[in-house]
């Protein structure tokens, strides 16, 4: 089972990564040096999150120690809508590499399909060539999108002057979104994807004891408990199988171990048809603005 995904610049992803979002400032240095030990090398984060001075931190002290190299690391961050203007791509990156303390990213994605402020609410390719520019300064090694469904996608790869493909989309996806329609649109057009809120995002403010769990949903209890895995466990490999990209979060260096290790087993295809039909289209993180 490949422990990686290859992106269309040839570049090798890792296939399992630690999510940063929603992270606190009182466990996440800790979190990220923790991963880098257990054998994470892709990191995720987002200038939103106000995480990047703490992951650079991790870093820059996982580096000095010898226990990896710049070069080992796959570090992700993204675009924020304030920042899509042309002439705010660069500023916004180099906000985001200082604090990373880098000097450059492995992958950039516009956060959301939407500048703010330039051009309020509105779906826009205003800072696709500040960030193709990015890539040829040697700042990103690639770039990509996050939030984009088919159509956006699409308009983006018909742009004549479309200099470089985006790698990667960033989307939620989980048993009950499990975005087959857009999955099979990116992967048939070179892009591959990252599924954030793997586990269903149990952690999220504007849970509702309504809201279906992922973590105690029975049925992927059972499956879990015949590999004597975790819910978690299948969850994550769920993704693998697919040869999607995970990026659970976690500030538990307990859970950061378990969420890792999820390469020693193999679901069926019946058990992956089964979840597959698990969907019923629910987001964790609707867009609310
Ligand atoms: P914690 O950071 O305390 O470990 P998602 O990636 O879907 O957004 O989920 C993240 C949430 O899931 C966080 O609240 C995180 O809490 C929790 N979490 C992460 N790993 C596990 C796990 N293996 N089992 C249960 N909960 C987990």
């Amino acid at each position: 089972m490949a422990n990686h995904v290859v992106l269309n610049t040839g570049a090798k992803m890792p296939i399992i990564g630690l999510g940063t979002w929603k992270s606190t400032s009182i466990g996440l240095k800790d979190a990220v040096k923790a991963a880098i030990d257990i054998g994470y090398r892709l990191i995720d984060t987002a200038y939103l999150y106000k995480t990047e001075i703490d992951i650079g931190e991790a870093i820059a002290e996982k580096i000095k120690e010898g226990v990896v190299k710049r070069e080992d690391l796959f570090i992700v961050s993204k675009l924020w809508s304030t920042f899509h203007e042309k002439s705010a791509v660069k500023k916004a990156c180099m906000l985001t590499l200082t604090d990373l303390k880098l000097d450059y990213l492995d992958l950039y994605l516009i956060h959301w399909p939407m500048g703010f402020k330039v051009r309020y609410f509105k779906f826009c390719f205003l800072c696709l060539h500040g960030m193709e520019e990015l890539v040829d300064a040697g700042l990103v090694k690639a770039i990509g999108v996050s939030n984009f469904n088919h159509k956006q996608l699409d308009l983006m790869l018909n742009k004549p002057d479309l200099k470089y493909k985006p790698a990667v989309n960033q989307v939620e996806c989980h048993p009950y979104l499990t975005q087959e329609k857009l999955i099979k649109y990116c992967h048939s057009n070179g892009i591959a994807v990252t599924a954030y809120s793997p586990l269903g995002s149990p952690g999220r403010l504007w849970a509702t004891p309504e809201d279906p769990s992922l973590l105690e949903d029975p049925r992927i209890k059972a499956i879990a408990e015949k590999y004597h895995k975790t819910s978690a466990q299948v969850l994550i490999h769920f993704h693998i199988q697919r040869n999607i990209i995970a990026i659970p979060k976690s500030e538990n260096p307990s859970r950061i171990a378990e969420n890792f290790k999820v390469f020693d087993f193999e679901l069926s295809k019946e058990e992956m048809d089964t979840i597959m039909n698990f969907n019923r289209n629910w987001r964790y993180c609707p867009l609310q603005w």
